[in-house]
């Protein structure tokens, strides 16, 4: 099933250089295909808007700090499967958590600190996809 989904390359990988590193892994996935690119910083009204499912939890303001803090790269990747699948290239949300082989087991630092975000469902890419790529 070709899917859509949305990928967020935080201000960390983008200060660490990671950027290349980590397009590289989802480009040479058979039969995905980056379909749009952005390197663009976030202002607080997208950032409410993104993270709005999450506010009042205890990582919320942390969180929109730090995707504040400097530019990220903004990404649309098409393919089978592609919101489960950059998922799994990512890892899980904690990089202590997550295997050798991840995004996160092999660059993550701290959970705040980790790397990259993908939608988790065809109902957040939708809704994600609407929020960074309007119109597309
Ligand atoms: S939840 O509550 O299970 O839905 O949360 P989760 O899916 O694990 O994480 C949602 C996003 O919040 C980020 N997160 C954090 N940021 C900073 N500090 C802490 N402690 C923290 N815990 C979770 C997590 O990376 C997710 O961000 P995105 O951008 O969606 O990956």
């Amino acid at each position: 099933m070709s899917q859509r989904t949305l990928v967020l390359l935080k201000p960390d990988a983008v200060r660490r250089g990671l950027v290349g590193e980590i397009i590289g892994r989802i480009e040479r996935k058979a039969g995905w295909r980056i379909t749009a690119l952005e390197l663009r910083e976030l202002d607080q009204e997208t950032l409410e808007q993104h993270y709005g499912e999450h506010r009042g939890k205890p990582f919320y303001e942390p969180l929109v700090a730090f995707m504040a803090s400097g530019p990220v790269v903004a990404l649309v990747v098409e393919g089978e499967r592609v919101i489960e699948g950059v998922r799994a290239l990512a890892g899980p949300t904690d990089p202590i958590a997550a295997a050798p082989g991840s995004i996160r087991g092999d660059y993550g630092t701290i959970v705040r600190e980790n790397l990259i975000h993908a939608s988790d469902s065809e109902e957040s890419a939708e809704r994600e996809l609407k929020i960074f790529f309007p119109g597309r």
